[in-house]
C-alpha cells in the first residue's frame, strides 16, 4: 500500500512502499543516496548494492533526475538528526525513465524558468508556495463560515463591467454580441446576500492591465466577500480578523513550507495585532510629509504604498476616498458626500493593496445617478438596481486578492510564483 512521505515518522522500523519521482542522486561507491519526493514531502532513501538484487541495482544506477519510482524500504531515524527520516531501499521500481531534464540543480533565469513552469512546479520552492496557497485558501473558507458566510459561487461570462471599463476583456458571445471576463464577482453576491445574508465568491477574474509590475496579473484568483447588515466600521473589522485569522493559520500549519522559503516569520507574527487606520486625507497628508509628491485625489502608486507603511509592523487601512476616484457602487460618506465609504488595506514589508473594500450604495436613485454620472449602460446594471426596489438593505464586502496574499506571506519577490500558471501581459504559456 502506497505511504506518504508526510506520515513516514510515526512508522519508525516497517517496511513502506513510497511512490514518486527522483528529485536527485548521489553515489558513492556502493551506496546510492536518493532524495525522493512524493507531493507530501521529501525523503532520502540510501542503497546498498551488497543488499540489493543486482537487477535492482542497475535499475538504480541508470535511473536519472525525475524518473518516476517506486520504492520500497525500511523506516529508519536519520543517525544524526532526530526529526529525519530515511528510507533503507529493500526494492526500487523504475516507472518512467525521465529524459534528460531540463531544469538542472542549479541556477536558471526567469525567463526560462517560467517557460518551463509546468515543470518548474515540481521543485522545492514552488511546492512550498503552491502549498502556502493552498493554506491561504483554506484559512479563508473556514474564518468566513465562522462568521456566517457561505460560498456562493459567482458567473465569469459578465454582461458588464464591475470595476470601470478600461480593464475589461471582451469576448464574442454567439448572437448576443460581447460578453466581458469577469473582473469581481462582487455585484452577483450583492444579489445573493439578500438570499443567504452572508455569503463569499472564489474564482478567477481578470484584467486587462497594462502594468507589468511585480504584482499585476491578468488572471487572478479573488475572493469577494459581502454581507447584509454590515456598515463601514464592521466591513474593517471582518476584514482584519480574516487577514489576522490567515497570518496564524500560515504560521501554525505551513511551518516547514516558510522555512523551505527563507522567510523571516518576525514581522508576520508581529502583524497580528490591531491594524492602523488612515483616512486617505491623513494618507495624503503623511506621504507628503514624507516626501512623496502625490496629489488629493490621485490614486496611490506601489512606492507611495510602501512609503506609508515602511515603519509600521501592522497593514494600514486607507478609508473614505475621493469618489471621483473609486467605482460608482460605493456609498457616499454622509458627513462629506465627496468622499466614498471604503477601504484599502496595504500590507507590511512592501507587499502593498491586498483588499479592496466598501460599503455599497444601498440607495436606488442614489446609484442610478452614479450609473448615469459614469455614463455606464443603464439597462445593462437595470437586474443591480432591482436590489434597490426589493427589500433594500445597508451592506459591504470586500475583495481580496489570492496571489498578493500569498506574496505577502511567503515574502516572494514577483507574483508570477504565486499562481501555477501565471497570466500577465506578456505571457499566455505555458
Ligand atoms: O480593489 P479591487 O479592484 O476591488 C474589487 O474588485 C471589488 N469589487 C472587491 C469587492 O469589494 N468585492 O480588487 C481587490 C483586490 C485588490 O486589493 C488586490 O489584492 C487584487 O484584488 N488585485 C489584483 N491582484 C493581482 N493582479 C491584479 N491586476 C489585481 N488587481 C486587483
Amino acid at each position: 500500500m502506497q505511504t506518504f512521505v508526510k506520515n513516514l515518522a510515526s512508522m519508525v522500523g516497517q517496511e513502506v512502499e513510497v511512490k514518486g519521482w527522483l528529485y536527485n542522486k548521489r553515489s558513492s561507491g556502493p551506496i546510492a543516496f536518493l532524495e525522493l519526493r512524493d507531493g507530501s514531502g521529501w525523503v532520502q532513501a540510501v542503497a546498498a548494492k551488497s543488499e540489493l538484487d543486482p537487477v535492482v541495482w542497475e535499475e538504480i544506477e541508470k535511473s536519472t533526475q525525475e524518473s518516476s519510482v517506486v520504492v520500497t524500504g525500511k523506516v529508519a531515524k536519520h543517525p544524526k538528526k532526530a526529526t529525519v527520516f530515511e528510507l533503507q531501499v529493500i526494492n526500487f521500481k523504475l516507472l518512467q525513465l525521465a529524459h534528460e531534464y531540463p531544469i538542472a540543480h542549479k541556477e536558471h533565469g526567469p525567463d526560462f524558468l517560467m517557460e518551463n513552469r509546468h515543470l518548474w512546479l515540481r521543485s522545492k520552492r514552488q511546492w512550498a508556495i503552491l502549498r502556502v496557497r493552498d493554506a491561504v485558501i483554506t484559512a479563508i473558507g473556514e474564518y468566513l463560515h465562522k462568521e456566517n458566510f457561505i460560498k456562493v459561487d459567482s458567473p465569469v461570462f459578465t454582461p458588464n463591467a464591475c470595476e470601470g471599463t478600461t480593464t475589461l476583456f471582451p469576448v464574442p458571445y454567439f448572437d448576443l454580441g460581447t460578453a466581458y471576463l469577469s473582473q469581481s464577482g462582487q455585484l452577483y453576491i450583492e444579489a445573493a446576500i439578500a438570499s443567504v445574508g452572508r455569503c463569499y465568491d472564489f474564482g478567477p477574474v481578470f484584467r486587462a492591465e497594462k502594468s507589468k509590475t511585480k504584482r499585476h496579473l491578468t488572471e487572478f484568483w479573488m475572493m469577494d466577500a459581502e454581507a447584509a447588515f454590515v456598515e463601514h466600521e464592521d466591513n474593517l473589522k471582518i476584514q482584519e480578523g480574516l487577514v489576522r485569522y490567515i497570518i496564524r493559520y500560515c504560521l501554525t500549519n505551513c511551518q516547514e513550507e516558510l522555512k523551505i522559503l527563507e522567510r523571516n516569520t518576525e514581522p508576520l507574527e508581529k502583524a497580528d495585532k490591531p491594524f492602523t487606520r488612515y483616512t486617505y486625507d491623513e494618507a495624503i497628508k503623511k506621504l507628503n510629509e514624507l516626501g512623496s509628491d502625490i496629489k488629493y485625489g490621485e490614486d496611490l502608486g506601489n512606492d507611495d504604498e510602501g512609503l506609508l507603511t515602511k515603519d509600521s509592523q501592522v497593514p494600514v487601512f486607507i478609508e473614505k476616498w475621493p469618489k471621483s476616484i473609486k467605482p460608482f457602487y460605493m456609498k457616499r460618506d454622509s458627513v462629506n458626500s465627496d468622499l466614498v465609504l471604503n477601504d484599502d488595506l496595504i500590507a507590511i514589508e512592501g507587499a502593498g493593496e491586498i483588499i479592496g473594500g466598501s460599503q455599497r450604495e444601498e440607495d436606488y436613485e442614489l446609484l442610478l445617478s452614479r450609473i448615469k454620472a459614469e455614463e455606464l449602460n443603464e439597462e445593462d446594471y437595470q437586474w443591480y438596481l432591482d436590489l434597490r426596489k426589493y427589500g433594500s438593505v445597508p451592506h459591504s464586502g470586500f475583495g481580496i486578492g489570492l496571489e498578493r496574499m500569498v506574496r505577502w506571506i511567503t515574502g516572494v519577490e514577483h507574483i508570477r510564483e504565486c499562481i501555477p500558471f501565471p497570466r500577465t501581459i506578456g505571457r499566455l504559456r505555458p
